[in-house]
């Protein structure tokens, strides 16, 4: 089925493909269609893990600060805890994931709500979490846990939790795909070279036309200098980005927990971490305007996941349970914000459109002026049932748009933020003009 309709497709679009292959350039590799799981699935969990985990402290470019910029904090941060001519190497054999528990993970995964998750494989570090062939005596089997920690990971996704997709970041590629074919290939590091010394576009054909995952595969857009938020299957553009407004492409918002970094910091305080409500924020904010968000985690050197990142992931698995039709599967709508009252986004899916209302609105009222009635009007609050029933709230037009009737909050299930569920709503005045190229990246600090 799947084949069909892709062959289909390309057969009458026929950019750039020659004899039913992609050809190793960019119009060719462009011209595939996403993969439909991914739009699908929103969520995705991403992983910093490595040597970088064992001294935990600063970034998980912690070589890089200590020997190559040699930046005064880390220098000290040796000084004073290590001995002296203690090397980067060193901390390989304290990489020990004694408590590293896969099947651990995936539940925990799982409870999260994510449908896909990407773990790095192998950070500028040059360390790998399998044991490559390409990293002899430098990857996870040989140094540290002794363990393939990737395949374990793998395998325990598969077996217990199979709509989880599995991805993966950087090198070796060939052997990472045909070793785990992973359904997500999220490539870093594109600012040090272009993407002809990666030969990108060679792997990316084959990729897509040879290898065990040619049907299920998405690409990120990190290649090549010059070529994010312009190529890929879908466009991660810059950290952290979230433009606010819809995107004319597929988009990635990627985003750690511990907002100075992507490795695990012994040092972070709490105020160093998103709370639950802004990491809704960023979720309603991104998936309103066409793109995936990637929450990210780092594990510690000894496989845990600490339990304030545990917690986050559970809080955001519990708000999804309540309110994950509005969110997976779901797609933009004509307007990504209201533009009569802040915090609320909208998606929607066939005939419904959804608002995630991020505050409670006062006195129980919500003005909307994004949305008009008609008379088949119905709305409801995602988490205010009488079992089994969904219970329908009141609303009437205004001369702005609509006021919604929220019940007493002691009646809703879930927390943090809401969802209206409104059917056979129109666009109120003022639909946004669609955007037709990409936002430009702020860079990030
Ligand atoms: C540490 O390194 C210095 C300079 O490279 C060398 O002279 C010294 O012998 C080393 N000390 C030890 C204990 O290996
Ligand atoms: C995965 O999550 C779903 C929804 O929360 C739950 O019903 C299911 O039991 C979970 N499966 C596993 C293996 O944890
Ligand atoms: C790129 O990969 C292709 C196919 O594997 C190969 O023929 C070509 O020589 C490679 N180019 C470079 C510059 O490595
Ligand atoms: C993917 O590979 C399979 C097996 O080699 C092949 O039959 C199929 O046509 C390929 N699909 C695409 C889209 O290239
Ligand atoms: C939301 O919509 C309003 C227009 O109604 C706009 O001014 C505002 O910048 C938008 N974006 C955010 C992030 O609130
Ligand atoms: C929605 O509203 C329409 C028109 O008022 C009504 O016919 C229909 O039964 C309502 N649907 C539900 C599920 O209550």
């Amino acid at each position: 089925m799947e084949v069909c309709r892709l062959l289909l497709f390309l057969a009458v679009c026929g950019v750039g493909w020659s004899e039913g292959r992609y050809e190793p350039n960019w119009e060719s590799l462009d011209s595939r269609p996403l993969p439909p799981w991914y739009d699908e699935a929103k969520v995705g969990i991403f992983l910093h893990w490595g040597v970088f985990s064992v001294p935990s402290f600063g970034s998980e470019w912690f070589w890089e600060h200590w020997q190559g910029s040699k930046s005064q904090k880390y220098v000290d941060f040796m000084k004073k805890n290590y001995p002296p001519n203690f090397s980067y190497q060193d901390f390989g054999p304290q990489f020990t994931a004694e408590f590293y528990d896969p099947k651990e993970w995936a539940e925990l995964f799982n409870a999260s709500g994510a449908r896909y998750i990407v773990l790095t494989t192998k950070h500028h570090e040059g360390f790998t979490l399998w044991p490559s062939r390409h990293s002899w005596g430098w990857n996870s089997l040989d140094v540290g846990p002794k363990r393939d920690l990737l395949g374990e990971l793998v395998y325990a996704i598969r077996s217990t939790t199979p709509h989880i997709h599995c991805g993966k970041t950087l090198p070796e590629l060939y052997e990472l795909v045909n070793n785990y074919q992973p359904d997500v290939i999220w490539s870093d590091g594109d600012w040090e070279a272009f993407d002809k010394y990666w030969n990108a576009t060679h792997f990316l054909a084959w990729l897509f036309n040879d290898s065990p995952v040619n049907e299920t595969v998405v690409v990120n857009d990190r290649w090549g200098r010059g070529i994010p938020c312009h190529h890929g299957s879908f466009y991660t553009c810059a950290d952290n980005y979230n433009p606010g407004i819809l995107q004319p492409h597929k988009w990635e918002n990627c985003l750690p927990v511990d907002r100075y970094s992507w490795g695990f910091r012994r040092e972070a305080k709490l105020a160093d971490l998103h709370t639950i409500h802004e990491l809704l924020t960023q979720l309603a904010m991104t998936i309103s305007c066409g793109g995936n968000i990637l929450i990210n985690v780092g594990p510690t050197r000894d496989g845990r996941i600490a339990p304030i990142m545990e917690e986050r992931l559970r809080q955001m698995g519990s708000w999804l349970a309540i309110n994950g039709e509005a969110i997976y599967g779901s797609r933009p709508w004509s307007h990504q914000n209201d533009t009569l009252t802040p915090g609320v986004w909208f998606t929607s899916k066939d005939d419904i459109v959804f608002a995630i209302v991020l505050s409670w609105p006062k006195e129980n009222v919500l003005a909307l002026g994004s949305v008009k009635d008609t008379p088949q009007t119905n709305i409801s609050l995602l988490g205010y049932t009488a079992t089994p029933y969904t219970l329908h709230v009141g609303f009437h037009p205004t001369s702005q748009g609509i006021k919604v009737m929220f019940p007493s909050m002691a009646d809703v299930k879930g927390q943090w933020a809401w969802v209206l569920a409104m059917k056979n709503v129109l666009p109120g005045p003022n639909a946004p003009v669609p955007q037709t190229t990409m936002t430009t990246p702020i860079a990030s600090p």
